[in-house]
């Protein structure tokens, strides 16, 4: 190997374990990516409510039965925080994470139920419902960003 050769390997191997030691991007975890595909859902949701046609309910009823499936799915993983909560409180922190998440699995329930029936204002209500549902969750649930 000559030398202009080992000068690049050694810098190279340098770049990554410097990228692999510092980023400080943390990796999204499959909870991170369920509720992403929920808020998307819950954006076009939102934005539709405020002019809301009778002619789209279906549309608007499968927006909330696919945030319904994702959030069915979430309720299944376990917040990526759980390791730090201390080893005595955590079956407890789980316990209340998946009751959490049964009341807006049920939120969202019934916001399917309002849309199939083109109750706009009950609708309207769930929502925001869900959005403190939200607030509350991640307050208690998810990983302080560094
Ligand atoms: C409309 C409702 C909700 C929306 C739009 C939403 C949105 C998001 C998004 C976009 C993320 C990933 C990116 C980030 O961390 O910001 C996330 C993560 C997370 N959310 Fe939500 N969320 C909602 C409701 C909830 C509820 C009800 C809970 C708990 C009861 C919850 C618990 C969490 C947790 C624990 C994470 C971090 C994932 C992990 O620990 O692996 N979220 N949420």
């Amino acid at each position: 190997m000559n030398c202009a050769r080992i000068v690049s390997l050694v810098f190279t191997v340098l770049c990554a374990s410097a990228l692999l030691t510092a980023s400080p991007v943390q990796a999204a975890t499959e909870m991170d990516r369920a509720f992403e595909r929920l808020e998307k859902d819950f954006k076009k949701l939102r934005d539709a409510l405020e002019a809301p046609q009778a002619a789209d309910r279906d549309q608007y009823a499968k927006l909330a039965d696919d945030m319904l499936a994702e959030a069915r799915k979430a309720r299944e993983l376990d917040p990526e925080m759980t390791p730090n909560v201390p080893q005595a409180q955590r079956a407890q922190f789980l316990e209340h994470f998946r009751r959490d998440m049964d009341t807006f699995i049920e939120n969202i329930g019934k916001l399917s139920e309002a849309l199939k029936n083109s109750k706009w204002d009950e609708a309207r209500q769930l929502m925001e419902a869900l959005r403190l549902d939200k607030k509350e969750g991640h307050k208690a649930y998810r990983e302080k960003k560094k």
